[in-house]
């Protein structure tokens, strides 16, 4: 039965019912850091300090070991991010494949500006990160969840272009 002060935490709260079902599945609390970093993301689309703080409480961490699982794993968001947010590998069989130009292209047509992460209307956001596992369909990203690989201009705007 969780504590009424769990309940009350403002980003985990409303959600605590389903996280101590997730802790219940493992022998100690503190295993369940991941599925709760999950929920925290999901709730806020990224993860803050304050949610940090939230998932050490309910798992029974310091902060600090949260901060370094998130700063681990690049599919934790330390920062906001856009509505859709695009992984985008920039490992070395998708570089030979053109991810660099991948990455230029969505820049452009989707309106990013020099240097930022998140386009000017809040729609997108991009990161470049290391291998996801699609090797073979080089140049490959993450939208969300979802994997996208072979990319030209066309298959990316077959998949961006439907997202509002
Ligand atoms: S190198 Fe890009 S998916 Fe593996």
């Amino acid at each position: 039965m969780p504590s009424e002060r769990l309940r009350t935490l403002p980003i985990l709260g409303d959600r605590i019912g389903e996280i101590e079902q997730i802790c219940a599945k493992y022998p100690e609390r503190r295993s369940a850091i991941l599925p709760v970093l999950w929920i925290a993301q999901k709730q806020e689309g990224w993860i803050s300090e304050d949610a940090m703080k939230e998932v050490a409480e309910v798992v029974g961490v310091t902060a600090a070991e949260v901060y370094e699982v998130v700063s681990f794993y690049t599919m934790f968001h330390q920062h906001p991010v856009g509505r859709h947010h695009i992984a985008l590998c920039k490992t070395l069989s998708c570089a030979v494949c053109g991810a660099h130009e991948v990455s230029a292209y969505i820049r452009e047509k989707y309106g990013f500006d020099a240097g930022k992460s998140i386009s000017r209307d809040g729609r997108f956001s991009i990161e470049e990160v290391e291998c996801i596992g699609a090797c073979t369909e080089a140049p490959a990203m993450l939208v969300g969840e979802k994997l996208h690989g072979d990319l030209t201009p066309k298959s990316i705007d077959d998949v961006l272009g439907k997202l509002d």
